[in-house]
């Protein structure tokens, strides 16, 4: 690990794992604001939401979605694409909260990244039994900035693996709060998560939600 990375005081209770030459895990990172973030993601998705959405293979995702910020990522029949306007309510996305905002600029930080200003956050429900197979994130047209990915609720397997999905993924345990932030020459590594198993977390019950932080424009 670089020493670089951790200017100021040390926090002991935060342990950060490098994935990857670019990508790093912050465990722990988001648990203090958990709560706000709780209660602004509440307000989103009045507005905004969860749905299940229809790949361009015509399957319908088992990961329920929504979105906020300038843009959100949508899929239908005809592909996949950032739209300001959310499909469902016609309306555009509701704004990035503060909250979220100053998360994923600090956890960006914290791996390395400086200033990144994200305009869209697609936001992840799982359910036991739903996944996400393995996929690159290269909608976004910056690709200098970096993915940041804030994870709550039950814990999930987040694999991670290189820039050629036929490079066997590495797996890792995400929990409640825990940050994972890849960018740079990890920023295409092709990722997803295995089906999620049967628990009941304190807050989210049978649910993890995960934010995903991305500058699309
Ligand atoms: C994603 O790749 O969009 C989300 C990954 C996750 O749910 O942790
Ligand atoms: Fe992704």
């Amino acid at each position: 690990m670089n020493a670089d990375l951790f200017d100021g005081l040390p926090d002991l209770n935060l342990q950060q794992v490098c994935l990857d030459d670019g990508a790093f895990l912050l465990r722990g990172f988001a648990k203090n604001v958990d709560a706000d973030l709780m209660s602004a993601l509440e307000k989103v998705v009045a507005q905004s939401p969860f749905r299940h959405m229809i790949t361009p293979g015509g399957f319908r995702m088992s990961v329920a979605m929504s979105n906020c910020g300038q843009v959100g990522w949508i899929t239908n029949r005809s592909g996949y694409r950032y739209d300001v306007i959310d499909p469902e309510t016609g309306r555009p996305w509701p704004a990035l909260p503060e909250t979220f905002m100053d998360i994923a600029r600090r956890a960006a930080m914290r791996a390395g990244y400086e200033n990144f200003l994200p305009d869209a956050c697609l936001i992840n429900c799982y359910e036991p039994g739903a996944r996400l197979s393995l996929h690159q994130d290269k909608n976004e047209r910056d690709e200098s900035a970096p993915i940041v990915s804030v994870s709550l609720g039950l814990p999930a397997v987040f694999l991670f693996g290189g820039l050629s999905r036929t490079l066997r993924p590495k797996r890792y345990q995400l929990v409640h709060g825990d940050v994972v932030v890849w960018g740079g020459p990890a920023r295409f590594n092709f990722h997803g998560i295995a089906p999620l198993l049967e628990g009941y977390h304190p807050i989210l019950g049978r649910k993890r939600i995960n934010l995903t932080f991305r500058k699309a424009l």
